[in-house]
């Protein structure tokens, strides 16, 4: 039974990605690392967590001693590492905590690794450590003509970003020098099932349930490339199994959108569910502040990983959307649990005068 530590299970993304792999490799043996913080909580994987070949571990990645103790425990073959802090407007307020889990706890995954891995009589053989990162590393596009490919240098705009950023330089430092096999992607935002309702879609969606307020940053014309998550967890898939060692892989949808013209769709969507007048949540939108340091447009080019590897979207934004919607409306107590702190309390200190 081949074991793979995956970081950051209990989050939005990587809740799909454990969900996937449980499921789909019964002799895998997976263990979901996770510190649970506001961001992470176990609701999200109730319905695998009886699963025989699924092991859950709280803990933090920020902890070497922890680390060498779990990696000396488990012997794992692979690392699919998705912890992060993830919501921009928080780095703006509290920076060095995405340094600290971003940029410290990822060396500490990689120094982890590379001692178990160095240590066992196969060394590095069969061993793959994949490190999960943004489009965001790459900065803000200007020119409308242009997309992110896997050689677009590095350019990130916000303290999210710049942490991301050097997690990824530090892992293909480790590839380089000390010859880890290692490998990487970078992807444009999610949208989908179990999305905390901090992040542009499920904030607005939770508002418009709820009659409050639809914060648009600035006028709304900042664009982003949406992919829905399972399909990013299909691609997780993809990379760990196929993808060449040292390689990076652009992971996206070829689906821009304005937010302002989201939000737009998202009340259409929401109005005609929930038996309103065509209009009305549109009425709720209201323009703030614009984020600081605000990225104009993110758009990947993902032929890569479409030619090579053999990966494509599986869903259209509509369908997506609406898979979303549905799901938000049909987990109402997840959405509570989650809106009211009741999972962590951190969620309603920082968003309730939203
Ligand atoms: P998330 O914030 O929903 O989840 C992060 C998870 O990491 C949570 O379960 C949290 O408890 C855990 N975590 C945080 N700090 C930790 C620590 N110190 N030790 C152990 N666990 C810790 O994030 P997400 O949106 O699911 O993103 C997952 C990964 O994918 C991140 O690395 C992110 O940078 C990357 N990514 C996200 C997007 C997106 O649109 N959300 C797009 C591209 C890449
Ligand atoms: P977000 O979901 O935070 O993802 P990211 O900043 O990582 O792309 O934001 C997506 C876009 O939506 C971004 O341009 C900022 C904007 N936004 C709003 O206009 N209002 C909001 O309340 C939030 C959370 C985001």
């Amino acid at each position: 039974m081949k074991t793979i530590i995956i970081t950051g299970g209990a989050g939005f993304i990587g809740s799909h990605v454990v969900r996937l792999f449980v499921t789909k490799y019964p002799d895998y043996h997976i263990i979901n690392l996770d510190a649970l913080t506001y961001a992470g909580n176990l609701a999200n994987l109730t319905d695998i967590e009886n699963e025989p070949n699924y092991t859950f571990v709280r803990g933090d990645i920020t902890d070497a001693a922890f680390l060498a103790e779990l990696f000396g425990k488990y012997q794992p073959e692979g690392v699919i590492h998705l912890a992060a802090e993830s919501h921009v407007d928080r780095s703006i307020t509290d920076p060095m905590s995405f340094v600290m889990t971003n940029v410290v706890g990822t060396v500490n995954l990689l120094n982890a690794a590379k001692k178990s891995w160095l240590d066992s009589e196969s060394g590095f053989d069969g061993k793959r450590f994949y490190h999960v990162s943004t489009d965001e590393v790459y900065g803000s596009l200007h020119n409308p003509d242009e997309f992110f490919t896997e050689e677009t240098a590095y350019d990130p705009q916000s303290p999210y970003s710049a942490s991301k950023a050097a997690s990824d330089h530090f892992v293909r430092a480790y590839g380089n020098t000390y010859k880890m096999p290692v490998v990487l992607s970078n992807c444009s935002n999610n949208y989908g099932p179990n999305h905390f309702p901090e992040k542009l879609i499920p904030l607005m969606i939770h508002n418009i349930q709820q009659n409050k307020p639809l914060p648009v940053y600035g006028k709304g014309e900042n664009v982003r490339d949406w992919l829905f998550v399972v399909d990013h967890a299909r691609a997780i898939d993809t990379v760990f199994h196929k993808g060449k060692q040292g390689e990076t892989y652009n992971i996206g949808g070829f689906n821009e959108w304005k937010n302002i013209d989201i939000v737009h769709l998202l009340c259409r969507v929401m109005d005609e569910k929930l038996g309103r007048p065509a209009g009305t949540s549109s009425q709720l939108i209201t323009y703030v502040t614009d984020r600081a340091g605000h990225d104009l447009r993110y758009a990947i080019d993902a032929n890569k990983i479409m030619n090579e590897l053999g990966w494509e979207p599986s869903l259209q934004f509509e369908e997506g959307l609406n898979k979303t919607v549905d799901w938000f409306l049909a987990n109402q107590e997840w959405l509570n649990n989650v809106t009211s702190g009741a999972y962590q309390g951190y969620y309603q200190d920082m968003y309730a005068n939203r």
